[in-house]
């Protein structure tokens, strides 16, 4: 069972700036909802019940959203709009948040590494709530995810192919094909060149990691941009073929993005219209 789910939010969101100044990217919304909601709601469906945010300074925000607003229930009660609460009330009933905070950016590697605390020596899901995925034909990204963990047992990357003029922004994996939607993974490369890149497979924020993951982590020198990188980590498992990389079904907005926020909030909202 993967009960636990980290969230590195700690990265100050400098391609937002100044919207990000003093508030989380983290809760940017797409529609009337917050980045990071989505991401918890898809980690709910795989059925997690524990979410560990990894914070920063000024962040708070975060740890408000998943809280009871005494003041607002107390506004809103009775009236028409108490309805739009429900949802991140369920939400809160559901599940455990715990938070740590990272004290210095040193790359996603030491944030995940800073979850250590508060996951323990067991499997988990890593979320980048700027990776917004959805997946209107069937199950969310994280619980196809998880059914693969329970029939191999390492960690899983997920993974779709991009352009190659847009590999240096991704971490890139190459390895033997299972099946049409499953790679033993045998490279991974953080943000290499177009020349350097071993394939045109990139990682996308979503991860199932083994907790053997946080002592390869504290042995990974610094990588790309001098930061502790969870992709150099990683090769360290895919070395012994404990490393699957999965082309997912469904689609990813990078809300990392201007453009690709914007696609979101675009798709949301005919969506939205639709149903
Ligand atoms: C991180 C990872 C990278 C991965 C990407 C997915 O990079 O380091 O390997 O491909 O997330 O969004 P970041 O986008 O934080 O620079």
């Amino acid at each position: 069972m993967i009960r636990k789910c980290l969230f590195p939010a700690a990265g100050y969101g400098t391609r937002f700036l100044p919207a990000t100044k003093a508030m989380p990217k983290e809760m940017l919304p797409v529609m009337a909802k917050p980045l990071i909601q989505y991401g918890v709601e898809e980690a709910v469906e795989a059925g997690m019940d524990t979410m560990a945010i990894i914070t920063g300074r000024g962040k708070r925000a975060i740890e408000d959203h998943f809280d009871i607003s005494y003041e607002l229930e107390h506004q809103i009660k009775g009236t028409s709009k108490e309805y739009l609460l429900q949802e991140i009330r369920d939400l809160i009933g559901r599940c455990t948040f715990t938070y740590t905070r990272q004290i210095e950016m040193r790359g996603l590697g030491d944030a995940i590494l800073k979850g250590r605390v508060l996951i323990g020596e067991e499997p988990f899901a890593v979320v980048l709530a700027d990776d917004l995925c959805t997946n209107p034909e069937g199950a969310g990204i994280l619980e196809q995810m998880r059914k693969i963990y329970e029939k191999y047992r390492c960690s899983i990357v997920a993974v779709q192919e991009v352009p190659e003029k847009q590999v240096h922004k991704y971490g890139i994996v190459a390895g033997k094909a299972i099946d049409e939607r499953l790679t033993m993974v045998e490279m991974m490369v953080e943000k290499p060149s177009a020349e350097e890149a071993p394939s045109n497979l990139a990682i996308i924020g979503r991860y199932i990691l083994t907790p053997d993951i946080f002592e390869l982590i504290e042995k990974t020198e610094p990588g790309k941009g001098g930061e502790i990188q969870i992709t150099d980590a990683l090769m360290a498992q895919a070395q012994k073929g404990m490393v699957i990389a999965y082309r997912f079904e469904g689609r990813r907005f990078d809300c990392g993005s201007i453009d690709g926020f914007v696609e979101a909030t675009n798709y949301f909202y005919h969506r939205n219209r639709e149903e």
